[in-house]
């Protein structure tokens, strides 16, 4: 059957999957150091869903008061409820300052201080002395900055001559018997053609799998599709049941009104009128960390103190903040307030709630993006050739709970990481080995068969019962019973898929097997979300179990890896988590109680 169809061979020295942020500030990176590099993106580079990302990217430049890098790296162990590696951490927020100065040094247009430099407004979790004051540490171009940041890059990678695949979609990685990682297979949308990528190193940046809830702020793009190649390639993906829900999405809308309202003096309130997150975080307040945010709306709304004819949902008042901040800091989020909330931020109160907002788990890698798993008992092996970064990945410095601002960072710091990791390994214009034609035509049936595939389900059905699988199952609250529901129904509709229909076959702009793929991807995300949240018996960040209420460091301070077999079989393992630093400059710093 492969036969049948006819595949282009390029051959790159490096090959990146996505061009959001990630995937842009390794593209340029790369490019940059002379290493031929190509870039493939489902969708048009500033379509990605970065572009979304408002409030801003955390680093200490120390320019609104004192700040430290020290500082943030404790705040994000203490975000990360300690789950997340110490070591990377280090890494991220040391590299921080380096990364934004250069950001701007592209060209990022950020928001000024009165004597010019990058403006910088306070997020939740960011604290100045270990815990003692608010840091000042989010770098912001309005409440646009995602936007302001991949535009740059967009511009930069074609500045240095990096080639762009726009419109292909990504189908499966080629990884030979060794299990290298030897390029990737894709499908041009629009030309209705495949094509074969031959590359020393593939880098996936595809982003997180938002989409696989009903209510989420991410792009309908958000679809997994890295995540779903690596899980298909017999790799595990780690702590895939940490899910963040953002404490302010538009009621009804699932959009994202960004953190850095509360940043600028906004606040929640009840039906009561009260300031509840004054009796939650008697320091923090309304800028305590995401997840103990959300789980205080949820606790609210659950007794009875909600808002609206349902009283299921809470205000965000940012009226008596004025125009001139509102016009300066927070232009787009009044807009959105105003198209999906028919709302003016500066008479009435957003309607807000939860909502699923974030992955902080993903492709398992190291701090210099190599992806790596279990391997004769090493949890730290390499597997040659594979590179993951941006929300795809898990490196982890996340951990639990991500706090704001550290998504855009992460990105950029990791992008950057993984180019100088690949500048290191690869040198231009290298031999490509042999590829068993056999491999390539094993990934071009089973395209082939899911082309054809005559079932009785259609995607959008599928779909939507695992976004309500997930909505009701793997929400901010959890119990064991309600996950073991939840394993058993999302078991039954990763079996459904068996029974698919794609009912257009054409090759070309053929949305229904776009739609199709991406379910795939979804469905084995949601498989090792709902498994791996079932197995962890503890409440640690955003895996907040009724029934297990307490962190549980002796049993559990270790990372999931989750493996799925086309079956359907959920396999988990778990590795330790890195409680360890890079250089002498830090200690480790040691797990206690987290309060805000
Ligand atoms: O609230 C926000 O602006 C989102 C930022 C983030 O998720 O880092």
């Amino acid at each position: 059957m492969s036969n049948d169809y006819s595949i282009t061979e390029h051959r790159y020295d490096v090959l990146v999957v996505g061009a959001g942020g990630a995937g842009l500030r390794a593209t340029m990176g790369l490019a940059s150091t002379g290493l031929k590099t190509a870039c493939i993106s489902k969708v048009f580079p500033t379509r990605s869903h970065t572009v979304a990302a408002q409030g801003g990217m955390s680093a200490a430049l120390g320019n609104m008061g004192e700040d430290d890098w020290r500082w943030h790296m404790y705040d994000t162990i203490k975000g990360s409820d300690w789950l997340g590696d110490q070591d990377a951490i280090e890494y991220m927020c040391r590299e921080a300052v380096p990364s934004v100065i250069e950001l701007e040094h592209f060209g990022v247009p950020f928001s000024r201080t009165q004597d010019g430099k990058i403006y910088q407004r306070p997020f939740g979790g960011m604290t100045t002395r270990y815990g003692e004051g608010t840091a000042q540490r989010t770098c912001a171009a309005a409440d646009r900055t995602g936007h302001a940041i991949l535009h740059t890059l967009y511009q930069q990678s074609l500045k240095h001559n990096a080639t762009f695949f726009i419109e292909y979609f990504a189908l499966d990685l080629i990884m030979d018997e060794d299990g290298v990682c030897r390029g990737l297979l894709a499908w041009d949308l629009a030309e209705g053609t495949l094509h074969l990528f031959r590359a020393h190193a593939v880098i996936l940046a595809t982003g997180g799998y938002g989409r696989t809830y009903f209510s989420c702020t991410s792009a309908h793009t958000c679809t997994g599709d890295g995540n779903g190649m690596v899980l298909r390639a017999g790799l595990p993906l780690q702590d895939m049941e940490f899910i963040q829900f953002h404490p302010t999405g538009v009621y009804g809308a699932g959009v994202l009104i960004t953190e850095g309202v509360r940043g600028e003096g906004g606040f929640l309130t009840n039906s009561e009128g009260e300031r509840f997150m004054e009796r939650y975080a008697p320091n923090a307040k309304d800028l305590a960390s995401r997840d103990v945010v959300s789980r205080s709306m949820t606790i609210e709304i659950r007794e009875g103190r909600g808002v609206g004819p349902k009283k299921d949902h809470i205000y965000l008042n940012l009226q008596h903040l004025g125009a001139d901040v509102i016009n300066k800091r927070l232009p787009g989020i009044a807009e959105s307030a105003r198209i999906f909330a028919g709302v003016d931020v500066s008479k009435e109160p957003i309607p807000v709630i939860p909502t699923a907002h974030y992955n902080m788990g993903g492709i398992p890698t190291n701090y210099h993006g190599e992806v790596v798993h279990l391997h004769d008992g090493d949890p730290d092996a390499v597997v040659s050739g594979l590179f993951a970064i941006g929300e795809a990945a898990c490196v982890s410095v996340h951990g639990a709970n991500r706090l704001g601002s550290n998504s855009l960072l992460d990105i950029i710091v990791f992008g950057r990481a993984v180019a100088h990791r690949c500048a290191e390994v690869i040198k231009p214009d290298q031999r490509h080995d042999h590829l068993d034609q056999e491999i390539v035509d094993t990934l071009v049936a089973d395209f082939d068969q899911l082309r054809h595939a005559e079932g009785q389900n259609s995607a959008a059905g599928v779909r939507d019962e695992m976004q309500q699988v997930m909505q009701n199952n793997a929400a901010v609250f959890r119990t064991g019973e309600v996950l073991e529901e939840g394993c058993a129904l999302i078991s039954d509709v990763f079996a459904s898929f068996e029974d698919i229909r794609v009912s257009d076959h054409s090759m070309i702009w053929n949305s229904d097997l776009v739609e199709t793929l991406e379910l795939r991807n979804l469905l084995a995300c949601a498989m090792v979300a709902m498994h791996g949240a079932e197995n962890r018996k503890e409440s640690r960040g955003a895996h907040a179990r009724e029934d297990y209420p307490d962190r549980d460091d002796e049993d559990w301070m270790k990372h999931t890896l989750a493996s799925l077999d086309p079956a359907g079989t959920v396999s988990i393992d778990y590795r330790p988590v890195h409680l360890y630093t890079l250089t002498d400059d830090v200690d480790v710093v040691p797990p206690k109680p987290r309060v805000y």
